[in-house]
């Protein structure tokens, strides 16, 4: 008699890989966000509390990171901007803090992280503070030095992530980033809407039902593309960066040429890359928030399914207009326009690990990459 005991899989609690394991936990990452941060119908983070000033008379904000955590802060771009009716822009670290940007203290320097030690991350912050600016970090990792160096801190509270790919701490990112919008527009006066505040505790389950719904088909299509040599995703709006994001999983832990593309760019480059059979994703956002952007990603999806493509749909249930154009459907459940890239990207998150695993992979530790940058 024997007993064998293998700490490393003892520690990923029976699933095959800490990255299964991360997919598996996001329901419990974005409920852990938004825990403790949503009183009387609206949204206050109790770390911002007495500090309204960092959103009072700016004029401006830059979301700054690298990576997953860049995909993440372009959601945010959306949702700061709509809620709190601020110009907001993303800038890779590595690009903001090598130039002369326009900044002082009229700006707020939101920092994103998940290590909250990257290097490049690390230093836009110390740039931005020495040229007067206000900063905020959003991390996942507590008393790490990016928030030790912001004016305050946002705590995504995901939980330890493991694997070098970012999942659970993206929706969190992402989650946290509505947070902040919402907190935000209540701070400035300039959000009326309540139905996001009401829709956030709802975000939790929503996941769940895409994990227990789409898995198995998404993991099944994955192994049907084993041999694929290159993926294209298509997405417009917040479905954008959810876009950008799928591509970078892809090439992160299957290694396979993957490119994200805003759809409506379409028809100035992407295009001419479709070929018979060519994968294509395509996040489809919901015709009940905006009909005119829906119908413009559906005549997107017509003209590369016109040139051969194979089609794979991300669209929300009952969104009947992309059946006839569709190659394969993944359907999440309904949510508010800002809420639908927590849902959309679990089924790239998915396929991209069951396409590394297809090719024999090792999904928690891919070639060339590590976790946290701490070097330039
Ligand atoms: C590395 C990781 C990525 C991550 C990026 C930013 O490149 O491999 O998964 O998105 O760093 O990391 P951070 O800890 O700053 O979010």
């Amino acid at each position: 008699f024997e007993v064998s005991w293998d700490a490393a899989a003892a520690e990923k609690g029976g699933w095959s890989s800490f990255m299964a394991k991360e997919v598996a936990e996001q329901p419990e990452a974005v409920a852990n966000t938004i825990r403790g941060r949503v009183r009387d119908g609206a949204v206050v983070i109790p770390e911002l509390d007495g500090l309204d000033e960092l959103f009072i008379g700016i004029n401006r904000v830059i979301i700054t990171a690298c990576g997953t955590a860049s995909y993440a802060a372009l959601v945010g771009k959306y949702a700061i901007e709509q809620w709190a009716r601020v110009a907001t822009d993303v800038e890779l670290a590595h690009e903001f803090r090598y130039r002369d940007p326009v900044i002082g203290d009229d700006t707020l320097v939101i920092s994103i992280s998940q290590s909250g030690e990257t290097m490049d991350t690390l230093m836009a912050v110390k740039y931005a503070r020495e040229r007067g600016a206000r900063t905020l970090s959003i991390c996942n990792t507590q008393g790490a030095t990016i928030p030790r160096e912001s004016d305050a801190v946002v705590y995504t509270h995901a939980g330890p992530e493991v694997a070098v790919a970012s999942t659970k701490a993206f929706s969190a990112q992402i989650t946290a980033l509505l947070l902040l919008g919402l907190h935000m527009g209540r701070v400035r006066s300039t959000l009326t809407d309540t139905t996001a505040v009401e829709e956030l505790s709802t975000l939790p389950e929503k996941i769940a039902q895409v994990l227990a719904e789409e898995n198995e088909h998404v993991s099944q299509l994955a192994g049907w593309m084993a041999d694929t040599r290159s993926v294209l995703f298509l997405g417009r709006h917040v479905g954008y960066p959810i876009a950008l994001e799928g591509a970078l999983k892809l090439k992160e832990i299957s290694y396979i040429h993957a490119e994200g593309f805003a759809a409506g760019e379409l028809k100035h480059g992407p295009i001419a890359l479709i070929e018979p059979g060519q994968p294509v994703f395509v996040i489809v956002p919901s015709p009940r928030h905006s009909a005119l952007i829906h119908s413009k990603v559906v005549s997107n999806i017509q003209e590369i399914r016109a040139r051969g493509a194979r089609v794979i749909v991300v669209a929300e249930e009952g969104d009947a207009a992309v059946l006839p154009f569709a190659d394969e459907v993944i359907r999440i459940p309904l949510a508010g326009a800002m809420f639908e890239p927590v849902l959309a990207v679990v089924p790239l998150q998915i396929f991209a690990m069951a396409l590394a695993t297809a090719k024999g992979l090792d999904v928690d530790q891919p070639r060339n990459l590590a976790k946290s940058v701490t070097v330039e």
